[in-house]
């Protein structure tokens, strides 16, 4: 698939994606904090998530540090960018090619949306551009080989109408891309972030609402993520998980 299907494929089903986050709020909690811990900015500051799609990262942004940070979102897909709640500027463009100026931003956030494309070094170059001196980027995705992975590539290709071929990331590479544009401090880790819900019955609902998975049941969607990735109880909050993870990396420009 070249970008401007995927950036189709977004726009078809970027509305339900949203619903399905609006449905169950908390269910990726874990997978959001887990970026906010790496992204220590100061409290007035100028913060890019990207690509933002409903703007769930901005949002945690906005909770996190409340409206003296001032947000822009980087959504190429125009109707999956149109749920965006939280106030923020919302750019519709390709995540390499911003039209900002230089030294734009003191933050920056990729949540699972680096997979969608090969070439990520001329990213990585757009986003150091915008970075102030002192800015901290921090970018989380899939790992190459995991069970996520296999999942997306597998299940969820073979149930959605547009399909699934994510380019997955290698261990070391965003290590490699952040050192790349000069960034130091670098941190790059594997982190379990199970995804949280109330009841069992729920991890097939909000998956085939999210992913659009077609001509199949919450039922046994439920049942291929337990064979997936493992579903258990969630035993400090009494409810449902379903494992997930990602590598979460970030770094900081010079001052
Ligand atoms: C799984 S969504 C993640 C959205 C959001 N960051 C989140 O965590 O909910 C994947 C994102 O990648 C974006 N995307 C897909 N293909 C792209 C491309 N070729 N260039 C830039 N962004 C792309 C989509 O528009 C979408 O925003």
């Amino acid at each position: 698939m070249n970008k401007n299907d995927y950036i189709d494929t977004f726009n078809f089903r970027g509305k339900s994606y949203n619903a399905a986050m609006q449905s169950f709020p908390g269910a990726r909690r874990l997978e959001l904090d887990a970026i906010l811990d790496r992204l220590n900015m100061k409290k007035a500051a100028a913060f890019c998530d990207a690509p933002a799609g409903g703007g769930y990262l901005s949002e945690g942004i906005y909770e996190k540090f409340g409206k003296d940070v001032a947000i822009t979102c980087i959504e190429p897909a125009i109707e999956f960018g149109s749920d965006i709640q939280v106030i923020a500027n919302v750019i519709n463009t390709t995540i390499d090619d911003i039209p900002l100026p230089d030294n734009s931003f003191d933050g920056l956030g990729s949540l699972a949306g680096l997979h969608h494309i090969l070439n990520r070094a001329p990213i990585f170059a757009e986003w150091g551009r915008l970075m102030r001196p002192g800015g901290v980027i921090s970018v989380a995705d899939v790992q190459v080989g995991s069970p996520v992975g296999k999942f997306l590539n597998e299940y969820v290709d073979r149930y959605t109408p547009q399909g699934h071929d994510g380019y997955f990331i290698a261990r070391g590479e965003l290590s490699d891309l952040l050192s790349g544009i000069g960034c130091e401090n670098v941190e790059e880790d594997l982190v379990a972030v199970p995804w949280q819900f109330a009841k069992r019955e729920h991890i097939g609902s909000f998956c085939k609402q999210l992913f659009f998975l077609e001509n199949i049941s919450a039922e046994d969607v439920t049942e291929a993520i337990d064979d997936y990735l493992g579903i258990s109880r969630n035993d400090a909050t009494g409810g449902w998980q379903m494992y997930w993870e990602l590598c979460y990396a970030s770094g900081q420009l010079p001052r």
